[in-house]
């Protein structure tokens, strides 16, 4: 699905030099790369406040911390997402509630969200899925209306763009992921939480530093240790110079599936709704039989995934919630029909021709 060594292959010599670059200095925790990255990336986003931390699901669970989501309080959100978007709220003991999604781009469907929204509510956390920014307008506006602040789940978006906004900006704050796999990934896992108030990103360092204080033995909160460390935020730093172009690269081959998939009986290909910018961070279609059409590309040596499987609702983790097959028709049909074909920019075009060949033979089959 990635081929994360073609990529190195073409940054070695950058990435050798940053790396070279952290070892030197002796300062792997903290210090100039980690400052640097989150100026940097937070300015990427066009916010002013960047706090890197371990991981994106720390991301998330520290930003709602922030936020002071606790028992008794409800986070909207959607199901059809990664299982840490639902961990983060659990994790602050406060319940998920899942608005369905639209079907055409995967996320919050924002007519449906007012129906979600009552008295405990006390966030809104739209999810970016496959590099697709949510339909951030409505969600802000009706978020506004009842004086809620909108947390984007942009672990899959870095450079997607709304209405011309980019991913990180279209919410209070954003957080994002940098595993490896991701449109902009770390050696080893990385997050940040971007946001230009300053006073929540002050919250968030502090939560993620053993809520310290203004001396290193104060810890006036009880945190945790969720820090960026300098060497990944050195070899992201390498990589955000390139991030624009490996996202053209991807919206190229973007283009290229969907020309020569269209029209495909039997497929539903992935669109762009109007005003949106995808990140392309995945490609993937809706196939009706698709575990069998899965498995026949595999037999041609063509890699899929399916992201995902079961939306969270459904999961066992989640049970003592009461979701239930038949809450959310959308996002549980689109567990059972999407799949997700190779996309990253260094695939060969040729590449994309011979998987959209390989996927028409499959579904005719
Ligand atoms: C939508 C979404 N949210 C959150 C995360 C969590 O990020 P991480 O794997 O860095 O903890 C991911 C990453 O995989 C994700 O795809």
């Amino acid at each position: 699905m990635v081929d994360l060594q073609a990529q190195y292959a073409d940054i070695h010599d950058e990435v050798r030099a940053a790396v070279e670059r952290v070892v030197e200095s002796g300062r792997f925790i903290g210090g100039d790369e980690c400052r640097l990255f989150e100026q940097e990336f937070a300015a990427y986003c066009g916010v002013t406040h960047g706090v890197g931390v371990a991981n994106g699901t720390d991301a998330l669970t520290l930003a709602l911390r922030a936020y002071g989501v606790g028992p008794g309080d409800e986070v909207v959100t959607v199901a059809n997402t990664f299982i840490a978007t639902g961990e983060a709220i659990l994790l602050n003991g406060a319940r998920p509630v899942f608005v369905d999604v639209d079907p055409e781009t995967f996320t919050m469907d924002p007519g449906r969200l007012e129906a979600a929204i009552g008295r405990r509510t006390r966030l809104i956390l739209p999810v970016h899925l496959y590099g697709h920014p949510a339909d951030m307008r409505p969600i802000r506006e009706l978020a506004a209306r009842h004086g809620l602040p909108v947390l984007e789940d942009a672990a899959q978006a870095h450079g997607a763009e709304d209405a011309g906004v980019r991913a990180g900006g279209l919410g209070h704050a954003a957080c994002f992921s940098f595993y490896p796999g991701k449109n902009l990934g770390a050696y080893g896992d990385a997050g940040m939480v971007v946001t230009s108030d300053a006073e929540f990103a002050a919250r968030v360092r502090q939560l993620a530093n053993h809520g310290g204080g203004a001396h290193k033995y104060d810890n006036v909160v009880v945190g945790t240790n969720s820090r960026l460390d300098a060497l990944q935020a050195a070899v992201l730093r390498v990589k955000l110079r390139h991030l624009d172009d490996w996202n053209a690269r991807r919206r190229e081959l973007a283009g290229r599936y969907a020309q020569a998939l269209e029209p495909a009986a039997g497929v539903r290909l992935p669109r762009e709704r109007r005003g949106a910018r995808s990140a392309w961070h995945l490609y993937t279609i809706r196939a009706s039989g698709r575990d069998e059409v899965a498995a026949r590309l595999a037999q041609n040596g063509v890699a899929t995934a399916v992201h995902y499987p079961r939306p969270i609702h459904l999961q066992p983790a989640l049970a003592n919630l009461g979701g239930r097959a038949g809450d959310l028709p959308i996002s549980e049909a689109l567990s059972r029909d999407v799949l997700s074909l190779p996309l990253y920019p260094e695939l060969p075009a040729a590449a994309v021709d011979r998987i959209a060949e390989a996927l028409r033979a499959a579904i005719a089959a």
